[in-house]
């Protein structure tokens, strides 16, 4: 038990610098914590990111087998594993596979890292002269999308910063205002964030540099919006939406009208009263006509007999 233990102290820092999954350009590691001899580890990668996952440093030459146990959110648990003698086996069948790398280490391989993808990867490396075990608590960093802008609430004006659907939570202060106001942050279903700072602006503030940072894990720097007057009621912004519209139903008027003439020029000259009038009357009256004949030449014969 003490040498695995060792094993573990001395694999550590190994396993942290090791060569795929610890891309810091897609992901972030948090600090390792052991449970019941487990590793236990916290990992971030970046949405449509391809993530390896590493659970031992042993070359497949020295490696008996290695399992890799996979708990998603919204899927049952499903496991990839290969031993020495090749034998492959995957229940998961969603394109998740066990590679090596050049320096013919085995790793875990998860293609365009998705929402679906979060969950608890636990993986067992035997080994000739030991095992490791980590249980990887995986995430996925999805950045918000960001706006500001200017609005009117209660005859007060106000400044709002928002960063929607994020994965985790993003932060935002306000630059230059001299108060920091609230964020209000509040998740969807699916575990997304979304995070929204109102700054009410009283009369004395200079709103002139005004502006909100945001800050979040998929970014190295944080973002700086500058409030735009998009939103709430600025008539003067809808002047030239006015405008288009009152030209736009000008023209189909002109148009409609236009039409209306040509059509009306084209009953005129198509229908002369005298054309219409008895092709009208002749289908109407016919059937009747038809029966009438019918009638007297029965009425006939048969005065024809009597007499
Ligand atoms: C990795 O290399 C070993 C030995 O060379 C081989 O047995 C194993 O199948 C390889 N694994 C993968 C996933 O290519
Ligand atoms: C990753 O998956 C998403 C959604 O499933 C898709 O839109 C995107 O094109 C994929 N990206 C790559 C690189 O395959
Ligand atoms: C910040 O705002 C709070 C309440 O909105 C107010 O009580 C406080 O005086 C403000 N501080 C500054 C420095 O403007
Ligand atoms: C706003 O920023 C500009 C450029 O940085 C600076 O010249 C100006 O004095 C600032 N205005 C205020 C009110 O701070």
């Amino acid at each position: 038990m003490m040498w695995i233990y060792a094993a573990f102290i001395l694999l550590l820092p190994e396993v942290w610098s090791l060569g795929p999954g610890t891309n810091l350009n897609t992901s972030a590691n948090f600090n390792d914590s052991s449970i019941g001899g487990d590793v236990v580890r916290h990992s971030a990668f970046n949405e449509w990111s391809d993530v390896d996952l590493t659970c031992s440093n042993k070359t497949w030459d020295e490696t008996l087998y290695v399992i890799w146990t996979i708990q998603l959110k919204y899927k049952d648990e499903c496991k990839i594993s290969l031993d020495d003698g090749g034998r492959r086996v995957d229940t998961c069948n969603d394109g998740k596979s066990l590679r090596n790398t050049s320096s013919d280490r085995p790793y875990l391989h998860i293609p365009n890292f998705t929402n679906g993808d979060e969950g608890v990867y636990k993986c067992e490396s035997v080994y000739k002269g030991g095992s490791v075990r980590y249980e990887i608590n995986v995430a996925i960093t999805v950045p918000p999308s960001i706006s500001a802008w200017f609005e009117q609430e209660d005859n007060k004006m106000v400044a709002v910063c928002k960063a929607e659907r994020g994965k985790p939570a993003a932060n935002i202060y306000w630059r230059h205002a001299g108060n920091l106001s609230d964020v209000k942050t509040s998740s969807d279903l699916d575990g997304f964030f979304t995070a929204e700072s109102r700054l009410e602006i009283s009369d004395k503030m200079d709103t002139e540099n005004l502006s909100c940072a945001i800050s979040h894990l998929f970014w190295r720097e944080e973002q700086i919006l500058v409030p735009k007057p998009t939103k709430g009621n600025v008539p003067w912004l809808y002047i030239p939406a006015v405008a288009v519209l009152v030209f736009f139903c000008a023209g189909v008027l002109f148009f409609a009208q236009k039409k209306l003439m040509i059509l009306r020029q084209c009953q005129q000259s198509d229908s002369s009263p005298a054309k219409t009038a008895p092709t009208e009357d002749v289908e109407e009256v016919e059937p009747y006509a038809s029966y009438v004949q019918r009638v007297n030449s029965i009425y006939n014969s048969s005065a024809d007999l009597f007499t």
